[in-house]
């Protein structure tokens, strides 16, 4: 399907040598143990398998030596880890006869590094659509990537889409209350990853990823969505990008540590009828050599808010650079309509086939 946006702009649309492909779905009860209730994942995923991607995302994010010298300062934080997250991290470790620091280490060491784009918009009747590209220098994530419906009492409490292995959410739904989805902020090393497990213990911290999941649980509505994760301190700096069901509701938060650095609104009668969030401050300009946020900017203006709808904002995240050699997913989601939450997986990210 050739997009409006993208003949407008006369860019050549992105041809791929493999299809997208939706990624499993797995069913987590929130009624289950902790150390349990992530067993459903090994019906979709290869305990094998898990093993042997775990330990590719650890070699190239932690060095060696680092990873020897940690392992027993790791396993002695175990203790600080909250639950649930402790227990669900013991049991998948358990479940897949893994070291428990890995598991640790896996938890923590994707809050780093995670470049993404994160789209908000309202067309001309009210309706807000989220979009969001993870990109991730992990070639195997994309074999990683799961949707998982979260349960309590046996219906859907929220959803959102993860990597086997990882408590946290990235992306995320609470049916018919709002959408979140987070945005790495600023540059950081795996030297920081150090820095954030101890900001997490000396200060207890949330991983940016575990408030997404407390927000979908426990927010009320997309207000109550937006003031927690403003305010409630994380471990480190990020973007969360928030969408509710009614007009006007949308919007991109700007976090440091402690909390909001900058709340940026939908402004759809003063001309803001989207939101486009890479990895960089709102307010500022963009690195040279980054042109995701332009290329996106330009594609919805090109498109009209006349347009918008799930399929022309799944073309917007679909242009090269916002869909780039290292995007793993893109998902397109409406807290109003849930059931058309989308995930789709992009075996190869996507590049210009000249
Ligand atoms: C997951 O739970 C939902 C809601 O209870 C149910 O409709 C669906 O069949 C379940 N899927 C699987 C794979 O168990
Ligand atoms: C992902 O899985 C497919 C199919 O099993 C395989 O061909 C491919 O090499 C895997 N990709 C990575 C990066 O592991
Ligand atoms: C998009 O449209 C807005 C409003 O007309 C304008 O301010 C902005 O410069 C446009 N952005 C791009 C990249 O064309």
């Amino acid at each position: 399907m050739v997009g409006s946006a993208v003949l407008l702009l006369g860019l050549v649309p992105v041809v791929l040598c493999q299809a997208e492909f939706a990624p499993p779905t797995v069913n987590i009860s929130l009624d289950d143990d902790p150390e349990v209730r992530w067993m459903p994942l090994l019906k979709v995923f290869d305990v094998d398998y898990l093993k042997k991607a775990a330990a590719e995302v650890i070699d190239s994010t932690v060095p060696k030596w680092v990873h020897h010298a940690v392992e027993p300062v790791v396993m002695a934080l175990e203790k600080y880890v909250p639950q649930p997250y402790a227990g669900e991290i013991r049991g998948m470790a358990s479940q897949i006869r893994g070291s428990l620091s890995d598991v640790i280490i896996l938890n923590f060491a994707y809050e780093i590094s995670a470049f993404c784009t994160s789209i908000v918009a309202q067309d001309k009747n009210g309706h807000v659509y989220h979009g969001r590209n993870l990109d991730y220098p992990h070639p195997v994530l994309r074999n990683l990537t799961v949707n998982i419906i979260f349960l309590k009492n046996g219906e859907v409490a929220y959803s959102g889409t993860s990597f086997a292995g990882y408590v946290g959410l990235w992306t995320g739904q609470s049916p018919n209350k709002f959408t979140v989805s987070g945005d790495q902020r600023g540059e950081e090393h795996w030297w920081d990853w150090w820095k954030n497990v101890v900001s997490a213990v000396l200060f207890r911290r949330s991983p940016v990823s575990w408030l997404v999941r407390e927000t979908l649980e426990e927010a009320q509505d997309f207000q109550d969505a937006v003031i927690r994760l403003s305010k409630i301190p994380i471990i480190t700096g990020v973007y969360y990008i928030v969408g509710g069901v009614r007009a006007g509701e949308g919007a991109v938060i700007t976090r440091d540590r402690p909390g909001p650095a900058d709340i940026w609104p939908l402004d759809p009668v003063n001309g803001g009828w989207y939101r486009v969030e890479t990895n960089f401050d709102h307010w500022l300009p963009p690195p040279s050599w980054d042109h995701r946020r332009e290329v996106a900017n330009k594609a919805l203006n090109a498109t009209g808010q006349d347009n918008i709808n799930m399929d022309t904002l799944y073309q917007v995240l679909s242009l090269i650079p916002v869909c780039n050699g290292i995007t793993v997913y893109t998902t397109t989601m409406s807290a109003a309509a849930p059931e058309r939450y989308n995930t789709l997986v992009r075996p190869q990210g996507c590049r210009r086939t000249d």
